[in-house]
């Protein structure tokens, strides 16, 4: 059977997602934003929310400078308003602390608000290939069925078993974290789904 993470890269050369916008680059402001919006909202709906919000706002300084009531205004429909909030709010910062420069720290990144852990471990691996572990629902549902974890993973103890498979299984090496990423977060959405699973 080989190592998860081995199957899993194997998995997505064939059958994973390649040509999402915020895929193929190193652009942290990209990979940011688009996991923002991914963070409640499905992959079909983000992309033209995603590609209008790039054109109107290029850069994080471009963001940042923007009153707050039209990015509210291009948010509007996705829900969760908290998030295009906490955008701007994190923009400002960056544009004035880190001179426009989204910062690669891990720990600074979950400084800012709307950046929880799984989201931080999705930043770093896409943005800076760092073998950081991810934990959203999909990938959840992904770890609790392979390992065969009956328990609720909304439970404070199991959510903490899964940190660690999540930490235990990433790849060896750095070289293919992206790739990594990305299938669980493929195979959670595309196969392992919550109802109706295919095999
Ligand atoms: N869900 C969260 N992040 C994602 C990504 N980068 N691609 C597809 N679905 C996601």
């Amino acid at each position: 059977m080989g190592f998860i993470s081995d199957q899993l890269i194997q998995w997505h050369k064939t059958s994973g997602r390649h040509n999402l916008p915020w895929q193929n680059t190193d652009n942290p402001y990209l990979i940011w934003l688009s996991e923002i919006m991914l963070q409640q909202t499905q992959v079909s709906t983000v992309l033209t929310y995603f590609e209008k919000f790039i054109k109107r706002f290029p850069t994080i300084d471009a963001l940042a400078n923007a009153e707050e009531e039209r990015v509210l205004e291009l948010w509007s429909g996705l829900g969760y308003y908290a998030r295009a909030r906490n955008l701007h709010k994190t923009a400002i910062e960056i544009s004035k602390n880190y001179d426009g420069k989204f910062p690669s720290s891990f720990d600074t990144l979950l400084t800012f608000p709307g950046i929880g852990r799984s989201t931080a471990g999705a930043i770093s691996a896409f943005a800076f290939k760092k073998k950081k572990p991810i934990l959203d629902g999909n990938v959840k549902r992904v770890f609790t069925r392979h390992f065969g974890i009956m328990e609720w993973a909304g439970k404070l103890s199991v959510e903490k078993k899964l940190w660690e498979i999540a930490s235990d299984n990433l790849p060896k090496t750095n070289k293919y974290i992206q790739t990594y990423t990305q299938a669980l977060m493929d195979l959670g959405a595309t196969i392992c789904k919550r109802s109706q699973p295919l095999v």
